[in-house]
């Protein structure tokens, strides 16, 4: 299968296509590079003997989008590139409104336009907002708290209009829990520029020494020990259930959870962290974040019974593949 990914040389999205090209699938990359670096593809090239196709466009520019499904006819499409900073959607919401929805916009219009009609969507379990019930299942009510997680619910509502418009589209809507860990190879993994938001990316620069202190963002909250709790799914895990929607039989407009139905602690996480990879961590407990909620985990059931989905990774080795993840840079 030809298979256009947006956002391909991002964290998510770089591990997929390697899961794509390891398939013998054929790959079309577009990714602007506002939160990649180029390297990546040379990385993806080391561990998979393959070439990706790379263009450096912006989904925001139609004429672009149009020229590449125009001269590369894909099968099918996995649409991971947005913007997808809680803190900065804040702060900038007309940013992420434009970014995140016009780049979506222009590429269903090019796939209706050359007759492509299987997408798989980067959606995100912070569309359930502050979830009544645990474990969040896929009814469970929607309700976001920023305008990042407003985009993704207003991109899944473009798709379900696209669907009842036209039944033709075969849809699947992926909410992710949090990703975490990196490629065994230790060549791809999460590398945000600047200080980072998540809280993986910060306890691995803590460990090496590169950020002083990690500050966990209160401990009085109503979990197992005060701090936060999440549903941590490794990133190869979240890679394989793209290739699982893909190949997936049924056709409509689906939507499944890919989490491992665990929720872990801030304090357990890093405990374990400490503890495989046998290393310090130096925290200390400040005030909560603003829009944090306390706990959040998956049941992944309906992946599980309709697209075969199950996580092979455990927590040691998210904790492990983190740590050995190393950029050359
Ligand atoms: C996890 C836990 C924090 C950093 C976000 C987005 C979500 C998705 C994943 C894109 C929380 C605590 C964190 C730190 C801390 N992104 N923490 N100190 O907020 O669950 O989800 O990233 O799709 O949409 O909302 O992830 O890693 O920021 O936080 O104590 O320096 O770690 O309070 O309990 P989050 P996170």
């Amino acid at each position: 299968m030809k298979v256009l990914v947006t956002g391909g040389l991002g964290y998510i999205g770089s591990h997929t296509v390697v899961e794509l090209l390891e398939n013998g699938d054929e790959v079309i990359i577009i990714d602007n590079l506002v939160n990649s670096k180029l390297e990546v593809l040379e990385k993806i090239k080391k561990i998979t003997g393959k070439n990706a196709t790379f263009y450096q466009y912006d989904l925001c520019d139609y004429s672009k989008v149009s020229e590449v499904f125009e001269k590369e006819r894909p099968d099918a499409v996995i649409h991971f590139a947005g913007l997808k900073a809680v803190g900065e959607s804040v702060s900038k919401p007309l940013t992420y409104y434009e970014n995140n929805l016009l780049s979506t916009i222009n590429l269903l219009k090019c796939m209706a336009k050359y007759n492509v009609k299987k997408i798989v969507f980067s959606s995100s379990a912070t569309v359930y907002g502050k979830p009544k019930t645990l474990p969040i299942r896929e009814d469970a009510s929607l309700h976001t708290t920023n305008p990042y997680g407003t985009t993704k619910l207003m991109i899944e509502n473009i798709l379900t209009d696209l669907y009842n418009s036209d039944s033709s589209f075969d849809i699947t809507i992926l909410r992710y829990f949090n990703p975490i860990g990196s490629h065994k190879s230790g060549l791809l993994g999460e590398n945000p520029n600047g200080i980072p938001n998540n809280l993986m990316p910060y306890v691995v620069r803590v460990a090496r020494g590169e950020l002083p202190v990690l500050n966990i963002f209160g401990d009085d909250y109503p979990t197992i020990d005060g701090t936060g709790v999440r549903d941590y799914i490794h990133v190869l895990d979240l890679a394989h259930g793209h290739i699982l929607a893909l190949n997936n039989k049924i056709h409509g407009l689906k939507i499944y959870n890919l989490g491992t139905g665990k929720g872990t602690s801030v304090l357990e996480l890093v405990k374990m962290f400490e503890k495989v990879n046998n290393v310090k961590v130096n925290y200390q407990i400040v005030k909560r974040r603003d829009g944090d909620i306390a706990e959040c985990y998956a049941s992944s059931d309906k992946a599980k019974n309709e697209l075969g989905f199950t996580c092979k990774y455990t927590l040691e080795d998210m904790c492990l593949d983190s740590y050995n993840y190393h950029d050359a840079n």
